[in-house]
């Protein structure tokens, strides 16, 4: 049901053409992400300057933040070709084993949801990632001979919306690892200028902000909502998009002034109503709201955080102050206690550690 949400972060298969013509093919068309594309066009100066190949990157974070993007734009900036494949694609060790030898020096292997990598033919990557060489057994029983294969040098790069998920020994093989976070509102609105000048759609500043302020920092979204307020603003104004326009035809997908839908306010207030603000496990924040324990985490939870509108707790996710105050609701006598418990240790938390969402230590893989 998730996926049919206008704010959904999750990729679509029928918007993958429309994805592409939105996509930007180099690092300077690339928006934001300031501290990522810093260290990756050092990585890129450097690897050229020693005429080797990229060291394999890591980039994890929220979906829609452009981690598949990001690794087009590094073979187009490295002038290299780029394979494409994911993890759950690569059913055997010998699928992965193909792939691999059939790599040409400085290719780009792009591995999507590598924490879906089943471990025997994670395996296979290690000697692959650290020497260039796969081993390989031909034949069975005493006939059974052992291959060691040399590869190319090669670079892969790996993308996750679940770092917690992958294991220490593949994590330690990417030279680099990099969070992509949620895009500020001044990299939203060039992000959709920028896509409404590439579709033609006519918008002023204003409309573009509103477009942008409702998208949860999430380039995906806004692009998704971009094409919905065109199509309003076509059927019921003059086609051009203005604030007004932007903010009636957004109010009419039921997405509010933070980008929030019916499904953020659905386990809003399934955790203050059934729990009392919580603290509750993912998989029954999923269960009582008929979501699946994927969505939870991968769409909801990370903006949810980001609002600071739930927190983490080493026994669940409860709500915050903000988001009782969002909803209109009044927390009860237990509920508010809790919450003053919460805020101090909060703060102590936010002092250590600026961002509060997606960090490996506190994502719990198993609930
Ligand atoms: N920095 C950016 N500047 C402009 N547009 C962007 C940027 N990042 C992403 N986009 C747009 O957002 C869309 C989604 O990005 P992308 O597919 O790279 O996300 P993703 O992180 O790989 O998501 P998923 O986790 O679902 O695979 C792209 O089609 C692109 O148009
Ligand atoms: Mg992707």
């Amino acid at each position: 049901m998730s996926s049919e949400r206008p704010i959904s972060a999750k990729g679509r298969a029928d918007e993958k053409a429309f994805e592409a013509t939105l996509r930007p093919r180099r690092l300077a068309d690339y928006i934001g992400q300031d501290r990522v594309k810093d260290n990756l066009q050092i990585l890129i100066d450097a690897a050229k300057a020693r005429k080797e190949p990229l060291d394999h990157v890591l980039f994890y974070g929220p979906p829609g933040l452009g981690k598949t993007t990001i690794s087009n734009v590094m073979a187009a900036e490295m002038g290299v070709n780029i394979r494409v494949t994911s993890g759950p694609a690569i059913e055997r060790a010998g699928d992965l084993v193909a792939i691999l030898t059939n790599l040409k020096k400085e290719d780009i292997l792009f591995v999507d949801e590598i924490h879906r990598l089943n471990r025997t033919i994670e395996e296979v990557l290690y000697p692959a990632m650290e020497d260039f060489a796969v081993d390989l057994v031909t034949g069975k029983g005493p006939s059974a001979q052992s291959i060691h294969l040399r590869l190319p040098k090669f670079t892969i790069i790996g993308a996750t919306t679940r770092l917690a998920l992958l294991t220490a020994p593949l994590r330690d093989r990417f030279g680099a690892v990099f969070r992509l976070e949620f895009y500020d509102q001044k990299a939203m609105e060039e992000i959709v200028r920028r896509s409404a000048g590439i579709l033609k759609i006519e918008t002023d500043e204003e409309g573009a902000a509103e477009i942008a302020r409702r998208s949860r920092g999430t380039p995906r979204v806004a692009n998704r909502l971009l094409k919905r307020v065109r199509d309003y603003a076509q059927v019921r104004a003059d086609g051009k998009i203005t604030q007004a326009v932007a903010t009636e035809a957004l109010q009419r997908l039921d997405v509010d002034e933070l980008g929030l839908d019916d499904g953020d306010r659905r386990v809003l207030t399934a955790i203050i109503d059934k729990f009392d603000g919580g603290p509750v496990g993912v998989e029954t924040i999923a269960a009582s709201t008929s979501e699946e324990v994927d969505a939870v985490m991968d769409v909801y939870e990370p903006y949810l955080l980001q609002l600071g509108f739930i927190a983490r707790t080493p026994r669940g996710r409860v709500v915050t102050g903000r988001a009782y105050e969002h909803l209109g609701k009044k927390p009860t006598a237990r509920a508010r206690e809790r919450l003053g418990l919460l805020s101090a240790a909060a703060e102590q938390q936010a002092a250590q550690q600026p961002s509060l969402w997606n960090t490996p230590e506190d994502e719990t893989a198993k609930e």
